[in-house]
């Protein structure tokens, strides 16, 4: 490994020496925000159930003593997401961030048929949700009484649809596929900007399918340029990618991966959005740029040689930084790996703490680094 690399090894042993302790506490449940130092527990309908036993299968897959007691805590959560899945009202379209880190890591890595059935039922409720007048997959279910959100779809759904791609790939069936392509295709009609920043929520009349609007979503305001919403999009159009071929959504990635990466500030780490006005806190999103290097990664094994460094350099700058001055290690007693995520400034909810999907692409870039490409999306 070049001395450069070193950090990458250092990284790990450090990510290995937090886990093996915050394990012990979080054990087989769902952890999302860290506030004052411990992870906030959710129920496991929340999308970000899979993030855990996801960061909990990479360390097992690339450790060379396998820990089973990450696989024995991922296997638990996974179980206990039965009674998500069969519990139709709560589900939406983050069916993808939870099963592709759950049941299809499980059966990629240990062929457990049971996975594979439960990610094909969870694959088949996900494509239940494509509305085929407007070519979109509906986000969200009413938060309340009277909400209507049937013509509402999002840029986070890239990240759901490697559930179809696998889902097709692995059953010779190529329905899933022929969906999550159609749902890419109205991404990159009505959601990436010319300028590669991208609209977070679009608003299309659920019966004919005509393009009514935008909202601003977690993002500042309907034109501001969230910039979660931005790595959404490079690795979603990446894998996009990965999964067909299609030239397309490889110069979608790049297009938003510009755009994201002249952005960034000095040392790399991007703003919660990339267009504030002044006076408006400028707090960090690590999660956006950890889930952005892993976009920006796999764009690099994507493109021709010529190409690829650009990508890779932005995507280890991007990850080194982060575990340089970002992380919290040497027995901190902070449970997230990675501090200064920003979860929904709108809202108000969870501001510049440390965010599970964070961690989890961040362990998933170091993954990538130490050679291992392979994902469970
Ligand atoms: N998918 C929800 C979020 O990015 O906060």
């Amino acid at each position: 490994m070049a001395m450069e690399q070193l950090w990458v090894n250092e990284a790990w042993e450090k990510v290995h020496e937090k886990v093996t302790r915050t394990s012990s506490r979080i054990g087989a449940r769902f952890p999302h925000a860290s506030v004052d130092g411990a992870y906030v527990l959710e129920a496991p309908h929340w999308w970000t159930a899979g993030f855990w036993p996801g960061l909990l299968w990479l360390l097992y897959r690339d450790s060379e003593s396998k820990d089973e007691r990450y696989k024995d805590i991922a296997e638990a959560c996974e179980q206990q997401l039965d009674e998500v899945l069969f519990g139709y009202d709560r589900l939406d379209h983050d069916i993808g961030f939870i099963w592709s880190l759950t049941s299809v890591a499980r059966y990629k890595l240990l062929g457990e048929e049971q996975s594979r059935r439960r990610a094909l039922l969870a694959a088949s409720v996900l494509s239940g949700r494509f509305n085929v007048k407007g070519n979109y997959i509906r986000a969200w279910n009413p938060w309340g009484e009277g909400d209507r959100n049937e013509g509402w779809a999002i840029i986070d759904c890239m990240m759901n649809l490697p559930l179809l791609y696998w889902a097709s790939e692995t059953t010779g069936d190529p329905r899933f596929k022929h969906l999550a392509m159609e749902h890419a295709d109205t991404v990159l009609a009505h959601f990436i900007r010319t300028d590669g920043s991208v609209n977070h929520i679009v608003v299309f009349d659920p019966q004919t399918g005509d393009f009514e609007g935008v909202n601003g979503g977690q993002g500042f305001a309907p034109n501001s340029a969230w910039s979660r919403g931005a790595s959404w999009a490079i690795y979603g159009m990446a894998l996009s990618y990965r999964y067909t071929g299609e030239i397309r959504y490889l110069e979608a990635a790049k297009r938003v991966a510009h755009f994201f990466v002249a952005n960034l500030p000095e040392d790399s780490v991007p703003h919660w959005d990339f267009r504030l006005p002044s006076g408006v806190e400028r707090y960090r999103d690590t999660s956006a740029g950890a889930c952005a290097a892993c976009g920006l990664l796999e764009i690099a094994r994507a493109v021709p040689d010529e190409e690829s460094g650009l990508y890779q350099a932005a995507g280890e700058r991007i990850l080194r930084t982060m575990y340089e001055h970002y992380g919290a290690w040497d027995n901190s007693p902070e449970e997230g790996l990675i501090l200064h995520g920003t979860s929904h400034y709108p809202e108000r909810r969870n501001i510049d703490v440390p965010l599970i999907y964070g961690d989890y692409f961040f362990v998933e870039g170091l993954a990538r680094l130490r050679g291992n490409a392979e994902t469970f999306w």
